[in-house]
Formats: C-alpha cells, sequence, structure tokens
C-alpha cells in the first residue's frame, strides 16, 4: 500500500491530494478561472505566481483533511509534463524540496497518465487493457491503455484540442470562457440537424482518411462562416449553432475512440478530461458502447478535471512497481505518454 501527496500545477488549477493506491484520502483543487476570464484564456505568468501563493497552505490542509502526518506519507509526487513550464515547476520544486526535507522518494509524474487514472481512482477493479478517450482544454488523444506504464497513442488532435474548440465557438458566440459548460446548456434548447458541419477528417497521401486522429479547427471556421451569414440576415439561432456544434464534435469522438477500440479488440473505454462533462458525449458515447457491446466508464466530473488525486493515483501505481525519480529530473512542456517511463 502506498500512500502519496501529489501536487498538480500543470495549468491552472492549484491541486494538492494525498492518495492511499486507489482511494482519495484527500483532495484540494483551487481553480484560477477567475483570475484568466477576463483573458480568454490562461495566462502562463499568472498562473505560476498565483500557484506559488497557495501551495503550502493546500498542502497543510491536505494533510489535515486526510489526518496524516508526514512519518505516514510514503513518497511525493508532482505533474512535471506536460503543461507551462513556470507552473509546472512550482509544483516540482515543492515536491522536491519536501521530499529532501522529509527523507522520502520523488515522482515525476505525466499528465496524461494522470488523467488516465482518473478511471483507476472511479473503479478500483479496473485492469488494462482498455481505451482512454481524453480530451480537454489543452488535449485531444485516444491512448491504448495496453498495460501499466505502455501506452500507444492513436488518435490526436492536428490543431485544436476539444475543450479549445468550444472555447473558441464560444468566443465567436459571445458566451464567455470556458465556452463548453454553456455551449452544453444552450445546445439543450437547440436542433442538433440545424447545421451541417464538416468532420475534420484528415486525408492520407494515399487516399482516405486518418480512421483515428482529430481535427476540429475546420468545425471553428465553419462556425465563424456561419455567423457571418446569418448576422446578415438578421438574428443569429445560437441555440441552433451550439448543438450542432456540440452534436458534431460528440458523434466524430465518438466514432473514432470506438473505432480505436474494435480494431484493437479493446471492450472498455474510459473518459478524462473536462470535456467527458459534455452531455451530447456522453448520450453518443453511450449508445455507440451498446450497440457495439462495449462498457464506457465516466469517472465523477472532479475526477475528469484537472486534480491531484489522478496524479497521485499514479504515482502510487509507480512506486508499487518500485519507480521513483531522480531529484535532477527536469520539467518538459512536452513528452508523448509512450515515453512516461524515461520519467523513473
Ligand atoms: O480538463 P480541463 O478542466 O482542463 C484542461 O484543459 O486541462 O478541461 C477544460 C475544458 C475547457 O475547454 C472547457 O470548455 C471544457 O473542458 N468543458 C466542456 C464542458 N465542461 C468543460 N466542454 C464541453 N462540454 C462541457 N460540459
Ligand atoms: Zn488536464
Amino acid at each position: 500500500m502506498a500512500t502519496i501527496l501529489a501536487i498538480e500545477t500543470s495549468c491552472d488549477e492549484t491541486a494538492v491530494a494525498i492518495v492511499k493506491n486507489r482511494e482519495v484520502l484527500s483532495s484540494i483543487v483551487s481553480s484560477q478561472i477567475e483570475l484568466h476570464r477576463i483573458y480568454g484564456g490562461v495566462v502562463p505568468e499568472l498562473a505560476s505566481r498565483q500557484h506559488l501563493e497557495i501551495i503550502n497552505p493546500e498542502i497543510d490542509r491536505a494533510l489535515k483533511e486526510a489526518q496524516l502526518d508526514w512519518e505516514q506519507i510514503d513518497a511525493i509526487a508532482a505533474t512535471c509534463t506536460p503543461g507551462l513550464v513556470g507552473a509546472l515547476l512550482v509544483g516540482v520544486a515543492v515536491a522536491k524540496t519536501l521530499a529532501m526535507l522529509h527523507n522520502k522518494p520523488f515522482l515525476g509524474v505525466h499528465h496524461l497518465e494522470g488523467h488516465i487514472y482518473a478511471a483507476y481512482l472511479a473503479q478500483p477493479k479496473l485492469q488494462p487493457p482498455f481505451m482512454c478517450l481524453l480530451v480537454s482544454g489543452g488535449h485531444t488523444s485516444t491512448i491504448h491503455v495496453k498495460d501499466y506504464g505502455k501506452y500507444e497513442l492513436l488518435g490526436s488532435t492536428r490543431d485544436d484540442a476539444a475543450g479549445e474548440a468550444f472555447d473558441k465557438v464560444a468566443r465567436l458566440l459571445n458566451l464567455g470562457y470556458p465556452g463548453g459548460p454553456v455551449i452544453d446548456k444552450l445546445a439543450r434548447q437547440g436542433d442538433p440537424q440545424a447545421f451541417k458541419l464538416p468532420e475534420g477528417k484528415i486525408s492520407l497521401p494515399n487516399g482516405g482518411f486518418h480512421p483515428y486522429d482529430f481535427s476540429f479547427s475546420g468545425m471553428k471556421t465553419a462556425v465563424m462562416r456561419l455567423i457571418a451569414k446569418l448576422e446578415k440576415r438578421g438574428e443569429i439561432p445560437v441555440n441552433d449553432l451550439a448543438a450542432s456544434f456540440q452534436e458534431t464534435v460528440a458523434r466524430v469522438l465518438t466514432q473514432r475512440s470506438v473505432r480505436c477500440a474494435l480494431d484493437y479488440g479493446v471492450k472498455t473505454i474510459t473518459i478524462g478530461g473536462g470535456v467527458a462533462a459534455n452531455s451530447g458525449l456522453r448520450e453518443h458515447l453511450l449508445a455507440a458502447a451498446q450497440k457495439h457491446e462495449l462498457q464506457v466508464y465516466f469517472p465523477p466530473l472532479k475526477l475528469c478535471t484537472d486534480n491531484a488525486a489522478m496524479i497521485g493515483c499514479a504515482a502510487a501505481q509507480h512506486y508499487n512497481l518500485g519507480h521513483s525519480s531522480s531529484l535532477t529530473l527536469e520539467v518538459r512542456s512536452r513528452l508523448n505518454i509512450t515515453k512516461v517511463m524515461e520519467l523513473y
């Protein structure tokens, strides 16, 4: 049994959690959304400063809520890649310092591996292999989880991430930031068939289309053109546009991730990232899963969005396998998920 204190500061959430294998003992997440809202997106320098200001009180709170002291912590973990370098540095520097101070192992964790581990927290009996559809503001990937620490990246976005596409379309419609939740809400009152939007298929040199990759920038541009056209005619049917956009994104994400599962003979699909909250995506995936006799797990939303519990759970698995990171491990803005073992 590994008890891990984990820190997540890769973007705009400052999070600390204590996890015992696949059980969350405490989890504190402080979102910076309000700080960045007026800029319409995350400002990296502001994010780092805010992490620095609140990380220490959060660590104290996490220990207090878990009713543990340092003696009972086996290792200290922090997200070290991918993410905003300045933001990652805060969490990693704090984790390394605590590891030295308390004489505990340090583990650097890949943020996307963390997102995958949300499913293990939600379903402690879950075992690989399975397919993870990761859809957040920064990432859109379909990852084949072959075994612990063994990943194959099957599909990824060629341009915008799914959440980013929601955010950009919301901005075009003057709906504010973040865009996903508001588009989701308006879509429920709109007609998903009102407008036909491109599905972002990626052409291959030998003809045909890439079976797993995504592209969302064309959808966004199509919405922009539609808005310009509709503006000339008078009122913009915001609900119908939101519904049509959401329907297209949900259909594409579902089709391509189900295709991955079927092609690789995997029976389970798990979801991670903030877009997992999307009601259209949930409906599409559940219907497709039923049709193809697949199982779909949606972890609770608080585990899907950025948090430190998922980082702690991934670190616990690595710790139990005898892995630890060097105190000279550096943060990296990017690292392919297939290379996670480079961190240990
Ligand atoms: O995972 P997350 O909290 O942060 C990272 O990007 O790492 O994801 C945030 C993204 C935002 O782009 C937001 O618009 C989107 O998730 N999102 C949604 C919904 N709730 C959040 N997108 C679609 N539908 C939602 N209900
Ligand atoms: Zn994330």
